[in-house]
């Protein structure tokens, strides 16, 4: 069985070429006659792209499956573009070992929409008291090569050195959520003009920044890989220039989420929890230097931070309600409306930091490849010129919480292709 995607523009680029999908690889470019069992799919011009490959999502299975499961997880995956992801280790029970990891890593390829990579804690229970056996993950059927406290941080400076040393030996990654706890105690907002005016406790910019510069010197002092979780401000992407410029290694990577690139703390005014998330939306300058970090590169990619939550968890007062927002379905359009729309990237910068850089980041041999034959078919098409307004209840999500509620935006996925297989059409799982 093959599959023809007829009159495609590769990464927005050219003239419209035919593609010809054959064995869960790339077969053909050019212009191709449909073989005669092939299935054929009208590209009309549309953009296509690798896949897109997400290094920060929240499964919640094991554990929270009222809030999600990696096969409805997976779903919003593949709706949105993607064709591999990274599951958070800060489930119940935690991912700190390797039957959890092996567990996930199971499920997702059951599921089958989307390639799940189960993220290791670095410490055993997220408690940041003892290394976790980053080791036994590693070499587990999971074969885990990014490990994080996320939703945590790893706020001990030696033990945090001895995870960046200790990764060094397993070639692994080492992705800190970078929030110096003694700096953000009951901490609800970002720490500025709008948190003073609601009455709410700041999280301030330097409780970020300070870890970041810490762990980018021992980053380089141990020659560990890593990998900087969803950057919030502009003095976070400074101390990554600095840190980028005096090293040779290239060993600092760092992601930003759709939200941090659109959403700002103005939106708070409404008390509505939907808009509490890690770190809290920042300000409108803090936004605007985030997509100019991207755009330049000192932020390597994009990452979702798709955090589902539970009505009750939603839909209470601000300071019970948990921090998060979804974000797998919509990462595209944010991007589109933020990075492509503002001509601060083209679709083949929107590749780099959707798919190639975070694969390279994880070491993905088979995603984030260039589109070309005898590549994998981990593809995805999106039409840039269609909008759709965003309704949580339709979403594939078990959770409602998008902070985009009714919103229209920009771009959007028409298919998306594992290893030559569809997995999502037109909004539809296949
Ligand atoms: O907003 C957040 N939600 N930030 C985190 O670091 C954790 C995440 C979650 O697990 O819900
Ligand atoms: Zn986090």
């Amino acid at each position: 069985m093959s599959l023809l995607i007829r009159g495609a523009r590769l990464y927005g680029e050219g003239e419209p070429v035919d593609v010809l999908v054959a064995d869960g690889v790339i077969a053909e470019i050019g212009s191709v006659r449909a073989p005669e069992d092939a299935e054929v799919v009208e590209a009309r011009g549309q953009v296509l792209l690798p896949g897109f490959v997400d290094l920060h999502t929240h499964l919640r299975e094991p554990g929270r499956e009222d809030a999600e499961t990696i096969e409805t997880g997976s779903a919003a995956a593949a709706l949105g573009g993607y064709t591999a992801v990274f599951a958070m280790a800060n489930t119940d029970p935690v991912a700190d070992n390797a039957v959890v990891v092996e567990h996930v890593w199971r499920r997702g390829r059951e599921t089958g929409l989307v390639d799940v990579h189960p993220v290791g804690a670095v410490t055993v229970g997220l408690k940041g008291e003892k290394l976790a056996e980053l080791g036994t993950m590693a070499k587990s059927a999971a074969g885990v090569r990014m490990f994080s406290d996320d939703g945590h941080c790893v706020a001990d400076p030696l033990l945090m050195r001895r995870a960046l040393e200790y990764s060094t030996a397993l070639d692994v990654v080492i992705a800190q959520h970078a929030e110096e706890p003694r700096l953000t105690v009951g901490a609800q907002a970002h720490e500025g003009e709008t948190a003073s005016r609601l009455g709410y406790a700041g999280w301030p910019a330097s409780a970020e920044e300070s870890i970041v510069a810490r762990d980018c010197l021992l980053a380089e002092h141990a020659r560990a890989r890593l990998h900087v979780c969803h950057v919030s401000t502009k003095g976070t992407a400074d101390v990554l220039r600095w840190a980028k410029n005096r090293q040779s290694t290239g060993v600092i990577s760092a992601e930003v989420t759709p939200h941090h690139l659109l959403l700002t703390d103005e939106r708070l005014s409404t008390y509505d929890p939907v808009n509490k998330v890690n770190p809290p939306l920042r300000t409108a300058s803090d936004a605007a230097h985030l997509r100019a970090a991207l755009a330049e590169g000192v932020i390597d990619c994009v990452a979702t931070d798709h955090a589902p939550h539970a009505v009750q968890d939603k839909d209470c007062e601000w300071a019970a309600a948990r921090p998060g927002m979804l974000g797998l379905q919509t990462a595209l359009s944010v991007v589109t409306e933020t990075m492509v729309r503002t001509g601060l990237l083209d679709w083949r910068g929107v590749a780099r930091v959707m798919s190639e850089r975070p694969a390279e980041i994880a070491g993905l041999a088979d995603h984030g490849r260039p589109i070309v034959a005898g590549e994998p078919a981990n593809l995805t098409l999106v039409d840039p010129d269609a909008e759709w307004t965003v309704r949580g209840a339709e979403l594939a999500s078990l959770a409602t919480n998008t902070p985009y509620e009714g919103m229209r935006l920009p771009g959007v996925v028409t298919l998306t292709l594992l290893r030559g297989q569809i997995t999502a059409r037109e909004g539809k799982i296949v």
